[in-house]
């Protein structure tokens, strides 16, 4: 055994006390991150360059503060982005039905598809989509201004990164109800993971005192956002474009009845995230 590794050990022992899910896990992408080596290298680190600062940052996620924040990064798909306080961490959750809206984009019979991310947060589904797409057009909303400035970081960021993408996502300030209006009726593809936790509903600290409030809450049913998404959709789309939107677990009836046909929708379908929970749900404009 090395030094690190004993460190590390005690450290699991501290988070999984404090409530951390993934204790080992979060233990060494935090010694991995400071002592800048792969996780599988870890037992590589000489004893003599340990860094005692790892107990700080063990002790800011003992307090429940997300590892992203520690770190400053969020891995999402193919992506590298800056999170920190002021901005959503972009969840796995979230991939599921990126990739679904990837797919359907790379299927779709349109030399330049125009797609909408309505409350891009970090920019993650904007940034995976214009990366994965390479032809997409992506217009990303967000009407928290600290958020978007860490979308605009991250929009620069994945530029350089990845040049194919550079020019093809703009950033659009403000609340997506009103957004985007010179495209109304020109969209092939709006994606939105919305605020939707009910006003009060229990969180994990992480979530609870991390993740920005505008971010989270969508009022006493959860749905408040949901709705405004869907009016925004209708606004959006062309006829035969594809609307998808995150929800919550319990959510899966209630959006798909928001979508159904008698909303004036077709092809409404519920999708379920890794985990097998239902997770979005998707429709088309007739
Ligand atoms: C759950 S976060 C999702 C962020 C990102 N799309 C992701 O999946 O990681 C919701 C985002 O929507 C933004 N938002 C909430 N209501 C909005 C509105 N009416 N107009 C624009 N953005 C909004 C919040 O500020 C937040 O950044």
């Amino acid at each position: 055994m090395s030094l690190l590794l004993d460190e590390i050990a005690i450290a699991t022992a501290r988070l999984a006390q404090a409530g951390v899910e993934s204790p080992r896990t979060d233990a060494e992408v935090i010694a991995a991150w400071l002592h800048g080596v792969p996780r599988g290298e870890l037992h590589l680190v000489p004893d003599a360059g340990f860094d005692p600062r790892f107990w700080d940052d063990i002790a800011r996620r003992e307090a429940r503060e997300p590892l992203q924040h520690i770190t400053g990064v969020a891995y999402f798909r193919y992506l590298e982005l800056a999170v920190r306080p002021g901005v959503f961490v972009p969840r796995p959750e979230t991939e599921v039905m990126t990739g679904w809206a990837i797919e359907q984009l790379a299927a779709m019979d349109v030399a330049e598809p125009v797609v909408a991310d309505l409350g891009t947060g970090s920019g993650a589904i904007a940034l995976a989509i214009a990366q994965e797409v390479p032809r997409a057009r992506v217009h990303a909303v967000e009407a928290d201004p600290l958020a978007a400035r860490w979308a605009e970081r991250n929009i620069a960021a994945t530029a350089a990164a990845a040049p194919h993408t550079a020019g093809r996502v703009s950033l659009h300030a403000g609340d997506f109800a009103t957004a985007l209006t010179d495209l109304n009726g020109q969209v092939d593809l709006v994606v939105s993971n919305p605020p939707y936790i009910p006003d009060g509903a229990w969180v994990p600290p992480e979530v609870g005192e991390y993740d920005p409030a505008t971010a989270l809450w969508g009022g006493p049913d959860g749905m408040h956002a949901v709705r405004a998404v869907a009016a925004t959709a209708a606004r959006l789309l062309r006829p035969g474009g594809l609307v998808a939107v995150e929800h919550g677990a319990q959510q899966g009836a209630a959006v798909y009845w928001v979508f159904a046909e008698s909303s004036g929708w077709r092809s409404t379908r519920n999708h379920a995230d890794l985990a097998g929970r239902d997770r979005f749900v998707t429709a088309a404009r007739p």
